[in-house]
């Protein structure tokens, strides 16, 4: 193989791509896209989560320590762009893709109904790690989608339908 020497770069692939569902001390909901996620400790299950410190889902995370990372199938691709095109400062992002909030059963952002999974979390540390913050967030609760099962109840890969992302594609 004739190989290149590049930049240091997060080339990491595939990334999954997953919507955050976060909420303020109110209860007013915001969704945020993140490719920067990944699985940081099998037992205790924890996962973590890249945030930038000024959009507007830091501070609800940060806040109430508490958010959902619901994982999106490619059938709601453009919903999944125009959460992390536009900010809950702004748009109710709920509102305006018609996507549908359930209540969680540990914590206080939601579900995502449209999401076959979702993992809810509560933050146990914040990492400043640079532009972005890592949040580490114990899994209390998973929820699972009856449509990826098989009649045993096991889970099949291939109905996941996963988005992912190759960051090593951008320049
Ligand atoms: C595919 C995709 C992946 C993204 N990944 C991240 C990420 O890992 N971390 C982050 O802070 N922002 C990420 N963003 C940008 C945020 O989703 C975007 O700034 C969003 O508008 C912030 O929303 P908020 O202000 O409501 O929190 C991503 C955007 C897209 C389209």
């Amino acid at each position: 193989m004739a190989k290149r020497i590049k930049e240091p770069r997060i080339a990491l692939y595939p990334a999954p791509v997953v919507l955050v569902s976060c909420a303020d001390v109110q209860g007013k909901l915001n969704i945020i896209t993140v490719i920067c996620a990944g699985i940081a400790c099998v037992k205790p299950p924890i996962i973590s989560i890249g945030v930038h410190p000024w959009v507007y889902s830091h501070s609800l995370i940060e806040s109430t320590g508490e958010f959902v990372v619901n994982i999106p199938t490619v059938d709601i691709l453009a919903k999944v762009d125009y959460c992390g095109s536009v900010s809950g400062r702004e748009v109710d992002k709920f509102k305006e893709t018609g996507l549908t909030p359930v209540p969680a059963s540990q914590v206080k952002p939601p579900l995502i109904e449209e999401c076959p999974v979702n993992l809810e979390c509560v933050v146990r540390q914040i990492l400043q790690l640079g532009i972005h913050h890592l949040f580490l967030g114990e899994v209390v609760a998973t929820h699972l989608d009856e449509t990826l099962m098989d009649a045993n109840g096991k889970v099949q890969g291939e109905k996941c339908n996963p988005l992912v992302y190759l960051y090593l594609s951008r320049e």
